[in-house]
């Protein structure tokens, strides 16, 4: 089977690649020039592990191609992926422009039967638009091309994305015609005989099922945070509190770690766009609201503990950051707390030393000269009044706490993910602070 993907990011490359690894022959396509000229090239414009193998592999193959021209490589496919970002607009809804456009150049260049199957995250009614979209196209262009629409909602996490589309724990499909549901079960074969289950189901049931799983997950996140706060209070220690109610089997460990807020792509838009569509049907989604507000909150956290500690007196202070990308194993700055706290602190004067083992580029480009770039962890800690640890990378789980403590100006460890052992820590003379810990 050919298909090809329209938006070649973390979705799109990693869907596609994917379905080349299984033996379909896949062409990703982007407006991005750049980024195809670059993949032609053989270089992956994102840090994914695992991807760049696959991709250099099943290019070499012959399986996987790159093109800027979707008008080009539609006769030839029978299948349309659609992986367009579908960022927050100003009002908090969901920007559907580049999946509109699509439908429309799909509308108006297709020649033959189509099934056009959105990936992308978008909200319960999008894919019936794209139908009209196409529908409208063929009308003025005076055809009558057969063509189903689909919806399969991507649930990849960005760091684990390879492993998690060749694993899914659930491929959720929305169709309304027998054909497309026997071309995407044909599709995903190589997954099901594994033993990953399908679930076909109706096409807004699915849309809304990305964006309820998403919004789940944000709101444990706030939840556990909330929490920690309260933990701090009443001297409670979030990360037993967490062992305690996690063992619970309707309740489970994950996503109930307290730290400094969620961040990416997805959560934050995701959170944004289901309560944009809430209100738009005048549905109330308290707690979605209250996720987010508590979530913006949160990612201030570690700037609330040090105003505390240096009681206010920050301007003359150099800080230490440990972790920028949003989450670990990804170059994504996407909405990163590290963002919000880089910005606060150095609204307030404090001088920056930063460290991250893949998104430094990303940060160099977005603050030039106002940081200063640590060649490896101890020399970011050159001189710091204070550590802040952001993004728990594996390269900052246990680093030399003697060295550190010898580089550090200051002795102050603000431990933004609970990671560290605050009583060895204090052991060693340094003055340590988590999350929501005793
Ligand atoms: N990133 C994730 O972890 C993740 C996981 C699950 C679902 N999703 C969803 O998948 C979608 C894509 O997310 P992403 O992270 O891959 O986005 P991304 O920003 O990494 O990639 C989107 C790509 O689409 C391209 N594009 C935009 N308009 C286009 C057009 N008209 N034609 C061709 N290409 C176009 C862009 O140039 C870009 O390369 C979003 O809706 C997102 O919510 C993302």
């Amino acid at each position: 089977m050919k298909v090809i993907f329209v938006g070649t990011g973390y979705v799109g490359l990693v869907s596609g690649t994917c379905f080349a690894q299984t033996g379909v022959q896949v062409c990703c396509i982007d407006i991005d020039k750049q980024k195809i000229d670059r993949l032609r090239r053989g270089e992956i414009p994102i840090y994914e592990p695992g991807l760049e193998q696959m991709v250099l592999q099943n290019s070499a193959l012959g399986r996987l191609r790159f093109s800027s021209s979707l008008v080009d490589e539609l006769p030839d496919v029978d299948v349309v992926f659609c992986a367009p970002g579908t960022p927050s607009m100003e009002d908090g809804s969901a920007d559907l422009s580049a999946i509109r456009s699509i439908a429309l150049e799909v509308g108006q260049n297709m020649t033959s039967y189509k099934l056009v199957i959105i990936k992308s995250t978008v909200p319960v009614g999008t894919v019936l638009q794209v139908k009209k979209i196409i529908d409208g196209e063929l009308q003025k262009r005076k055809v009558e091309i057969a063509f189903d629409v689909a919806s399969n909602p991507e649930f990849l996490r960005e760091g684990n994305a390879v492993h998690d589309f060749m694993h899914p724990d659930r491929i959720v499909i929305g169709v309304e015609s027998d054909r497309a549901r026997q071309i995407i079960e044909s599709l995903y074969k190589p997954f099901t005989i594994k033993g990953h289950p399908i679930m076909f189901m109706d096409i807004a049931s699915a849309e809304m099922t990305k964006y309820a799983s998403n919004a789940m997950l944000a709101t444990r996140i706030s939840f556990i945070n909330e929490i920690a706060r309260l933990c701090e209070e009443v001297g409670a220690d979030v990360h037993r509190v967490r062992e305690g109610m996690g063992s619970d089997p309707r309740i489970g460990p994950s996503f109930l770690n307290a730290g400094t807020g969620y961040g990416g792509f997805c959560f934050p838009k995701d959170v944004k766009a289901l309560i944009y569509s809430g209100k738009e049907r005048r549905v109330s989604m308290r707690i979605l609201e209250a996720t987010e507000e508590v979530n913006n909150r949160q990612k201030l956290i570690l700037v609330e503990k040090l105003i505390k500690y240096f009681e206010g007196q920050l301007s003359d202070k150099t800080v230490a950051l440990w972790g920028l990308s949003f989450k670990p194993q990804t170059d994504d700055l996407r909405e990163a707390p590290s963002l919000v706290i880089i910005r606060a602190l150095l609204d307030v004067g404090v001088k920056l030393r930063v460290f991250d083992p893949v998104a430094m580029p990303e940060v160099q480009v977005l603050y030039g000269d106002t940081l200063t770039y640590g060649t490896d962890i101890y020399d970011t800690v050159n001189g710091a009044d204070a550590l802040l640890l952001v993004t728990e990378w594996e390269v900052f789980a246990s680093p030399c706490w003697e060295e550190v403590k010898r580089l550090m100006k200051g002795r102050l460890v603000l431990d933004g993910r609970n990671i560290y052992d605050g009583d060895r820590l204090r052991g060693l003379g340094m003055e340590y602070f988590g999350i929501g810990r005793r």
